[in-house]
């Protein structure tokens, strides 16, 4: 099959949208644009999200875990290769949902929202080779305001993984590891986001990929995946300067007792202001669509660790330059992710500054764990981030992985570095592509 392959990612953040699209009237965002606008996101654990609701809190961080690491193969293999090609990748769902709404019979459905991939792509009807599903599907004939791409466009040809199909339509296909996989058309569609206001704002003419054959471990709820990583064809990007190239989200803890949804903000709204703020820039790599940040060192209980040694030149120093470690914010990978030497650094300064014995992790998974107790103090650890010193609580570097026992919520890789989504949470953080910076704002995400 001459088929052009391409690895994405699936599951990121996966934003939700509680408010259902249902004005007859949209909004356009040409008239909206100096508001910008918000929608729920709802972590997948949640009462209100489709995903299994049987499991235990532990078992929630077992699967938690698990998707990290299979996230973690996706961006090594990615990061490996620039250019798109085949290859083997483990797809899982996603932490967080977002609900919205396409075309003129204002479809809604529910997709994995992810910072770490660019194409948005929905299951359509007529399918086949379809998984085990609930939702149903969007029709595309049904809908007047949906259009297909010539395979020869600028259009289509900005979509990773695109190729002319043999009647000269622009087609797609995604492929994941364990064999899942999303092939189908690429069309322009109106999507509607729902937002505080009364009216959802409307997307007119975005690209999209319709799947006909998609098969894999995606959710069987989500119908799909919303790109929001840097590259052109994101959701992000399309929306371009009627955000202002401004996004933001707030992710709640793992295992909040009563609060599963947060908000999530595009153009002005998105906006992070205020006396606590810390911006760091995002490196520009070839790599369009992750986000890069500079990693400079971590304090531990006060006490400061760099990265790199200034005597010598590390072998993950990839981006050869800086003495800073790139490292990808992503909210769809749950660990933190550090080349071995600086997590074994890491690892050790903690060691030192927790008083009590370490025991084994009860899932296996993760390297330093302790038994809890009231007497357990755990250090504050800050990340140093170029021009940003982000102070992360216990709550962002340590996971109950057991009852009575948390570990610390980073691994060693020394192909990728992630900063995930546990170290993220209780923080509101804004993107702005336009100036091209991360912005950190200590908050409690369960209250809106
Ligand atoms: C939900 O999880 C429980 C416990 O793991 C399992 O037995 C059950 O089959 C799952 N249900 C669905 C619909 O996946
Ligand atoms: C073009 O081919 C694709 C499959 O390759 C098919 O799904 C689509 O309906 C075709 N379009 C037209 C206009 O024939
Ligand atoms: C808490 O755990 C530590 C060891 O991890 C132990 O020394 C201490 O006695 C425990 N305290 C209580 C109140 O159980
Ligand atoms: C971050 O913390 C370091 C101390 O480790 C300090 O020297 C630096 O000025 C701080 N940077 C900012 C932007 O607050």
């Amino acid at each position: 099959m001459a088929l052009v392959m391409i690895f994405h990612m699936l599951f990121s953040i996966a934003l939700a949208v509680t408010v259902s699209i249902m004005s007859p009237s949209p909004l356009s965002l040409a008239k909206s644009d100096n508001l910008g606008f918000s929608v729920d996101l709802i972590h997948r654990d949640s009462p209100v999200s489709p995903y299994n609701h049987s499991l235990t809190p532990f078992e929630c961080i077992g699967i938690a875990l698990r998707r990290s690491s299979n996230r973690v193969n996706y961006f090594k293999l990615a990061s490996l290769s620039a250019q798109a090609v085949s290859t083997e990748v483990i797809a899982r769902d996603g932490q967080y949902l977002m609900k919205m709404a396409i075309g003129s019979t204002k479809f809604s459905f529910l997709a994995i929202a992810d910072t770490g991939s660019d194409l948005t792509w929905i299951r359509c009807s007529p399918s086949t080779w379809c998984y085990k599903r609930k939702a149903p599907l969007f029709n595309p004939k049904r809908s007047l305001s949906y259009e297909v791409i010539p395979c020869n466009s600028k259009k289509c040809k900005s979509v990773p993984g695109s190729f002319c199909s043999r009647n000269g339509t622009c087609s797609y296909l995604v492929m994941y590891g364990d064999k899942s996989f999303s092939h189908g058309i690429v069309g322009t569609e109106t999507v509607l986001l729902d937002s505080s206001a009364r009216k959802p704002a409307s997307l007119p003419g975005i690209i999209f990929g319709c799947g006909y054959h998609n098969r894999g471990t995606f959710s069987e709820s989500a119908s799909g995946i919303v790109g929001l990583g840097g590259g052109e064809v994101s959701l992000v990007s399309q929306m371009g300067s009627s955000i202002g190239g401004k996004f933001s989200y707030c992710l709640v803890p793992l295992l909040s007792q009563n609060t599963y949804s947060s908000r999530m903000h595009f153009g002005a709204k998105a906006k992070v202001v205020g006396k606590q703020v810390t911006t760091t820039p995002i490196i520009p790599t070839s790599m369009k669509t992750f986000y890069f940040l500079g990693l400079e060192g971590f304090s531990v209980a006060g006490r400061r660790l760099e990265i790199y040694d200034s005597s010598s030149s590390s072998p993950t120093d990839t981006f050869g330059a800086f003495k800073k470690l790139p490292i990808i914010i992503d909210s769809g990978t749950t660990l933190t992710y550090l080349p071995s030497n600086a997590f074994t650094k890491l690892e050790l300064a903690v060691r030192e500054a927790v008083k009590s014995r370490p025991i084994g992790d009860p899932q296996n998974r993760l390297k330093l764990c302790y038994r809890y107790n009231k007497t357990l103090a755990l250090p504050i650890i800050v990340a140093h981030f170029t021009g940003a010193n982000l102070t992360l609580n216990p709550m962002n570097t340590f996971l109950p992985t057991g009852p009575g026992v948390l570990c610390l919520a980073f691994l060693p890789d020394d192909n990728v570095a992630i900063f995930g989504s546990v170290a993220q949470m209780n923080f509101l953080v804004g993107y702005d592509l336009a100036k091209k910076t991360v912005s950190f704002k200590p908050t409690d995400c369960t209250k809106k």
